[in-house]
């Protein structure tokens, strides 16, 4: 009998492993399927919690390559991932999203000439120097197989230039939260925890290399929290935390009554965070979409999105401006989530069965 097909997951920060949760059922069934995690995020807060409440099974390997500046982190990685790639000799790899460990993932990939699966591909920000624009850009073009999670990224592809193995498939960040939503809703850990009542607080979170790593764009992120009167939760990544104490910010932060400062949440209590806000203020492309899901409106502390479809669905772009989000505040949006689906097929199973029918062709 032939030996089952064998993938390998490059995965190293948060969003992966929450995209790799439901693929992971789809795949393990068909296919040896095994996970290498680069270390980009290594806190047990940013890693081991989600592997065990997504119930995923631990890494093969742990390259251990987290922190430093992204020329460097992307470098290692590639050499590391490469060597592990040799040795596990998979027939596909497939990356997630648009961090370093994606880009690091399919160059190592695609330089043994082994075909690469884009989980996520096609989303663009239009943004020329945004790390995660330059991550997927170049991730795309090296792909065999580009799982778009929406219309608009496939157009975007194609506009690329790129016609060849576009699959719609749909949103994996959707299907986990569809699958989770019980035990997010029967969570009420976090709400005790913090002593917060439903659609009572606003939670907030913020990590992006322009709004944290720009001095006068921390100093503005600062003014909108010190704006907000009602109770808000506010986890503060670990990138966030070293340069808001570096400026003496965090100290600033601290004196505030209603504002609640606390380490990154694993993904349940985060999305029942966002299921009882009144409102969700982020940066992060995942939050946006997961609040509108979970009937939450959501304020974008950008001036673009990838996900352009949930502008009209109560997400709204207000950059890192007081006035814009007070306004935003105020209003009261309708709030729809986006389409998940793709023909009524869990976007897990259609990934794995375009892995299998790309792998049967061969
Ligand atoms: C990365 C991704 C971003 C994604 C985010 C999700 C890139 C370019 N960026 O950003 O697209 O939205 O993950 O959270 O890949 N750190 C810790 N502990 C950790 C992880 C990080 O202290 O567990 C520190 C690092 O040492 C570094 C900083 O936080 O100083 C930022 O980490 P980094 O991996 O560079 O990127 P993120 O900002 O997390």
């Amino acid at each position: 009998m032939k030996a089952r097909s064998k993938i390998v997951s490059v995965v190293g920060a948060r969003p992966q492993f929450v995209k790799l949760a439901p693929l992971d059922r789809a795949l393990s069934g068909r296919f040896r399927h095994v996970v290498i995690h680069t270390g980009q995020h290594y806190d047990d807060n940013m890693s081991q919690t989600f592997f065990r409440q997504l119930r995923l099974p631990p890494p093969r390997l742990n390259l251990g390559i987290g922190g430093g500046r992204h020329g460097a982190m992307t470098g290692r990685m590639l050499t590391a991932i490469e060597k592990a790639l040799l040795a596990e000799k998979p027939d596909f790899v497939l990356v997630y999203g648009d961090t370093n460990s994606t880009l690091a993932g399919a160059l190592a990939a695609a330089k043994l000439s082994l075909p690469v699966g884009h989980v996520e591909a096609g989303m663009r920000s239009f943004v020329d120097d945004m790390p995660e624009e330059i991550n997927r850009r170049l991730t795309d073009h090296v792909s065999r197989l580009l799982f778009c999670p929406t219309p608009v990224s496939m157009k975007n592809l194609r506009s690329e230039g790129i016609r060849r193995g576009l699959v719609p498939s749909g949103d994996l960040m959707y299907e986990l939260l569809h699958d989770s939503k019980k035990t997010i809703r029967s969570n009420q850990r976090l709400l005790r925890e913090f002593d917060l009542s439903p659609r009572d607080f606003f939670l907030i979170t913020v990590h992006r290399a322009a709004n944290v790593d720009r001095p006068d764009n921390l100093e503005r992120l600062v003014r909108i929290l010190e704006s907000l009167r009602d109770p808000t939760l506010f986890p503060v990544h670990p990138r966030t935390r070293k340069r808001l104490r570096r400026g003496g910010l965090l100290k600033r932060l601290r004196t505030r009554d209603n504002l609640i400062l606390c380490e990154p949440l694993g993904y349940l209590d985060m999305l029942t965070a966002a299921m009882n806000a009144r409102a969700v203020l982020t940066d992060s492309g995942g939050l946006q979409k997961e609040a509108l899901f979970l009937g939450t409106p959501v304020l974008t502390l950008r001036d673009e999105t990838e996900w352009v479809e949930t502008l009209r669905r109560g997400n709204r772009l207000v950059g890192l401006d007081v006035a814009r989000v007070k306004r935003g505040l105020g209003a009261t949006p309708t709030v729809r989530p986006l389409p998940f689906l793709v023909g009524g097929k869990r976007p897990s199973r259609i990934i794995a069965d375009s892995i299998q029918r790309f792998l049967d062709r061969r």
